[in-house]
């Protein structure tokens, strides 16, 4: 019987194999079709290209985009709610939202021929992480207003598979129903995965003896170790796929099962490059820095290089004709400074997973005493140890932290399970008390 790796097999649409020419001429067309249209239609562009100096026609080669002025959500929130959209609101199908740190929600919108897109993009997706026609999807992303449960929904629906919309929480539920209904896939947060691999070892099935073979896991910045953690724990592939709300949702790049290397960006409908996060200048392909956007089809909210605040790179095609992602590092808001060290939670959890006898759980506090900043990781055990091995445990992980990344850290170490699980939405990984002050 052939393994999870030989469901790569299976047809690609024409554009995901094109040639480079073929599929930057697409974009180009679409860009400045995009650019003609947010100009037209909206505002807020109309405003911020006059004030940059920059008209649509001046876009006459893929190069020029790097003239025209960034979209931050910052913008979105000054246009709340609907201010950015491109469309007649009679004409928007859909609403979906963010909570933000601020007040207000970001708002996004989406016309019927974007769900079709969306819904066409996810179920590519989810072709390329291994899915086929008549799988049955179990999807534990959260149902609402995130995009994460209804954008898998619509994508698993459009490939013909059989959906399970379970959504988040309620983990008794989810291990019933996958232990009944024997799905191939799984579509839930990385973070979500490893509790429910938990409650399954601890409720007495065999996290390798499922129905499941493929799991398609984002929404949240997850390192390799994670990949390594649970793909030893479970008999899936683990699978990255990418997106954003005001993008569209999950879908804007997935990874493909036979070479795993990074998401693959759906050229033809996104635009991506690689900013300077402080001096927004274009970095020459292969750079790290942050990840800009523009959506080359969206009719209801289009996005002209919008800023994401993901860091990451941009990596030649390998599967597919189109460029990849490399992981994400981290949200440039999720950067921690410390006494002048910049630290990401992902270089903590590569260290805590690499670990023997460490869950790959982890918190990470910040105080601020006289000025100085403290950090305190609380890590878990994976089982109870002694003493002494506790102590040892701890003074591994304060070296690591120190010699891997630059700070100096308390590590406690906790007992099993004593770090709280995140059943619904993203994991929370820093704890910021500076803050208060
Ligand atoms: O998280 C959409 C999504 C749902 C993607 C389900 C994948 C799966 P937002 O809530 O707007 O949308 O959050 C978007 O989440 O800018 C990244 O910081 C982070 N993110 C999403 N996918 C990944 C990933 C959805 N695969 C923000 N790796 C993005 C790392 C990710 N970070």
């Amino acid at each position: 019987m052939p393994g999870p790796r030989a469901r790569f097999s299976g047809p690609l649409h024409p554009i995901e194999v094109a040639s480079v020419d073929e599929i930057r001429a697409l974009q180009l067309s679409r860009l400045r079709s995009v650019l003609r249209r947010v100009y037209a239609q909206v505002p807020h562009y109309r405003a911020a290209f006059d004030a940059a100096g920059v008209q649509p026609e001046d876009c006459r080669e893929l190069a020029d985009l790097a003239r025209f002025p960034f979209t931050a959500k910052a913008d979105l929130r000054a246009n709340y709610p609907f201010g950015l959209f491109a469309v007649p609101r009679e004409q928007v199908a859909r609403l979906h939202a963010s909570s933000g740190t601020t007040g207000k929600p970001t708002v996004v919108g989406y016309t019927k021929a974007d769900i079709d897109t969306w819904a066409t993009l996810v179920a590519r997706s989810i072709h390329a992480s291994g899915g086929r026609p008549g799988d049955i999807v179990h999807v534990a992303y959260g149902y609402g207003l995130f995009t994460g449960g209804l954008g898998a929904h619509y994508g698993a629906e459009r490939l013909g598979c059989t959906v399970v919309p379970m959504s988040g929480g309620q983990t008794e539920k989810q291990l019933q129903l996958i232990t009944d209904f024997k799905p191939d896939l799984i579509m839930v947060t990385p973070t979500y995965m490893l509790t429910l691999i938990d409650a399954m070892e601890t409720g007495g099935i065999d996290p390798k003896q499922t129905s499941l073979k493929v799991g398609i896991f984002g929404a949240e910045p997850w390192t390799e170790a994670i990949r390594t953690e649970i793909e030893a724990r479970t008999a899936l592939d683990a699978i990255d796929i990418f997106g954003l709300s005001e993008v569209m949702g999950p879908g804007v790049a997935n990874e493909c099962i036979e070479s795993k290397d990074g998401p693959v960006i759906w050229e033809d409908h996104f635009y991506p490059e690689i900013v300077d996060p402080v001096s927004g200048q274009v970095l020459p392909e292969g750079e790290p820095g942050e990840l800009v956007i523009t959506t080359l089809t969206k009719e209801a909210l289009p996005v002209v290089r919008y800023r994401t605040r993901d860091l990451t790179r941009l990596l030649p095609p390998t599967a597919r004709s189109m460029r990849r992602l490399g992981k994400i590092t981290g949200r440039s808001d999720d950067m921690l400074i410390i006494r002048g060290v910049n630290v990401f939670p992902t270089q903590i959890e590569e260290i805590v997973c690499a670990t023997e006898g460490l869950a790959a759980q982890y918190l990470i506090y910040v105080d601020k005493d006289s000025h100085l900043d403290h950090v305190t990781i609380h890590v878990e055990l994976r089982h109870p140890v002694d003493p002494a091995r506790r102590t040892a445990l701890g003074a591994t992980i304060t070296h690591q932290v120190k010699a891997l990344v630059g700070i100096s850290a308390l590590v406690e170490v906790l007992d099993p399970n004593a770090i709280e699980r995140v059943v619904m939405g993203k994991a929370k990984r820093i704890i910021d008390r500076r803050l208060k002050e």
